[in-house]
């Protein structure tokens, strides 16, 4: 919300008493003077006026999970367990995922309780690489990966995925890097081949990667430097 409406969503203030407080510098920010009423005020920063508090500003909470296979990526399901449960946090209704992964997909996934942080990270036209390592039922051709860079035509969307870059690591082993989530992307990808995914892992968003000391079912909160990748 902007910061002109925020301050006069208080009885005591107009819109003229929120202008003139703010042009006398009097309203703080997470403690800078702020005059511009169109700051956006989000839920996490701390407001004062003066010497009054006018928001304490939420703490905002960042973490990294290794996901295991069986966990569904929702907040809630009626059949599996979730990500969610694997976390032992304060209010944990009020954080949520950002992005997904098949219930069998282990590897990276992010929650937090930062709506605009998380939208970042998802959006179509974000393109953060996401890499997975993946094994196969059958061979793996050296020709899937010029397949994969051209893109392949999914009907269902109507839409040709963007180019993909594969490295074969063994017989029925790969990394592939994707530049957007579509839908069971990477299966649907091998499935092109009629080769199916046996086993998907994420170990990497962009330039997060899975930290090697969390075993699946482990989590951590991000550093500060890890939340501003994003
Ligand atoms: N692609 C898939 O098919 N599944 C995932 O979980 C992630 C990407």
């Amino acid at each position: 919300m902007r910061l002109d409406r925020f301050l006069s969503n208080f009885p005591e203030f107009s819109r003229l008493d929120a202008r003139l407080l703010l042009a006398a510098g009097r309203v703080r920010v997470d403690g800078q003077s702020v005059t511009d009423g169109r700051f956006e005020v989000r839920e996490f920063n701390r407001v004062e006026l003066d010497d009054r508090l006018l928001q304490a500003g939420k703490a905002a909470r960042y973490f990294m999970l290794h996901k295991p296979s069986g966990h569904v990526s929702a907040t809630e399901h009626p059949e599996h367990p979730t990500v969610l449960d694997l976390l032992n946090e304060p209010d944990k209704h009020e954080l949520h995922l950002g992005g997904r992964l098949d219930l069998t997909t282990t590897g990276l996934l992010l929650i937090t309780n930062d709506g605009l942080w998380s939208r970042r990270l998802t959006l179509p036209g974000s393109k953060q690489p996401k890499v997975y390592y993946v094994e196969t039922e059958q061979p793996i051709g050296a020709e899937y990966a010029d397949t994969f860079a051209s893109g392949l035509y999914f009907a269902y969307e109507d839409l040709t995925t963007l180019p993909a870059q594969l490295e074969i690591l063994g017989t029925r082993s790969a990394r592939l890097t994707l530049h957007e989530g579509r839908y069971h992307q990477v299966k649907r990808m091998f499935g092109h081949f009629r080769n199916r995914v046996v086993r998907l892992h994420r170990e990497r968003i962009g330039p997060l990667t899975l930290d090697p000391h969390l075993q699946p079912g482990d989590y951590r909160p991000l550093t500060a430097e890890e939340v501003a990748y994003f």
